[in-house]
């Protein structure tokens, strides 16, 4: 459903420029390739000047083949009352074959964006089944977390939505993510300057965004797809545009490295920022305040525990208790 919305994003110059020529190639099961071929089949027939191939296939050693970009949304999906770590295990498994298939035949400086749940934790096995490809260039999906929460604050403001900045989501992409109205913008001016009310920030935003995923499957009876194809556009553009003064966008990188203390070896959702060159540095200084610090560390302690759980999937990993 995620792809099948992207695809024609793409096609149609909306996420890479009207001026960029794209090959896409897409990656089915056994069960999915003759759906596959009727995506195929649409593509062609709604002749978009900037699509200069489609490629289909069941095997990611094959499709992944000089990849510039690889969107990894295929997964087992979420559906009512499970939890985002029922999938560990099951999704696990794609993610390290999918790894081991990209480091055998990417681009070498070929960037990654996971979206299949657990996000964070695929990336990491991803890239940890990955060993020469740039740990870096492994993203898991928080933009859609970052849209839902600037939608949030600009309804209670009473601003358009595009008035709200430097909005990082921080952590897992799950119900313990932590939606920083501490540093956003409204207007380029701090958030709690229109939203006094910390109690609705603490109490009432922060949960809304980070449960909204769950709220819309028990809706829908699936998990969100129009809003976070658009979401996975934003997250590309946001790395192949440069980002404006003053501003952030949210991804879950590395935190090797990271500087607000993090422990590393883990994909953790920070603030970042993008020359447009395709890379991103991580923006330090934003302000910590002790609430901020709780919360971060609860999803920290989170994507421990889920990396604990999937050991076996990880070629280093001296942990394997989950
Ligand atoms: C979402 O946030 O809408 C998706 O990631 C679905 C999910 O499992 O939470």
């Amino acid at each position: 459903m995620i792809s099948n919305h992207l695809v024609f994003m793409i096609a149609s110059g909306d996420v890479f420029g009207k001026d960029q020529p794209v090959s896409l190639s897409l990656l089915g099961s056994e069960r999915s390739r003759t759906a596959l071929e009727g995506v195929a089949m649409e593509l062609e027939d709604s002749l978009c000047p900037l699509l200069r191939e489609v490629r289909l296939g069941i095997d990611p050693r094959k499709v992944f083949r000089d990849a510039d970009w690889a969107l990894l949304i295929g997964a087992k999906p979420r559906g009512p009352g499970m939890e985002r770590r029922d999938l560990l295990d099951l999704n696990g498994q794609i993610y390290k074959e999918q790894g081991q298939a990209l480091n055998e035949v990417a681009s070498r400086n070929c960037k990654m964006l996971v979206v299949g749940n657990p996000c964070n934790t695929n990336a990491l096995i991803g890239l940890e089944n990955a060993p020469d490809l740039p740990r870096r260039n492994w993203h898991a999906l928080t933009r859609l977390d970052e849209n839902r929460a600037k939608c949030q604050l600009a309804l209670k403001a009473g601003k358009f939505y595009t008035s709200v900045t430097n909005m990082c989501i921080w952590g897992n992409h799950s119900t313990t993510q932590v939606p920083d109205f501490v540093n956003a913008k409204i207007e380029g001016v701090p958030a709690r300057e229109y939203i006094h009310d910390d109690k609705w920030l603490k109490e009432e935003f922060t949960p809304t965004v980070a449960n909204r995923g769950g709220v819309l499957i028990k809706k829908w009876g699936r998990s969100s797809a129009a809003s976070t194809a658009v979401s996975i556009a934003d997250h590309i553009r946001s790395l192949t545009q440069p980002t404006k003064e003053g501003d952030c966008f949210s991804t879950a990188v590395i935190t090797d490295g990271n500087p607000y203390g993090l422990a590393e070896g883990l994909v953790y959702s920070m603030p970042a920022r993008s020359k447009g060159d395709g890379d991103y540095e991580i923006i330090p200084g934003f302000h910590m305040n002790d609430w901020l610090i709780e919360k971060c560390k609860a999803s920290e302690d989170e994507l421990l525990k889920e990396r604990d759980c999937v050991g076996h999937l990880l070629p280093n990993a001296t942990v394997a208790q989950c």
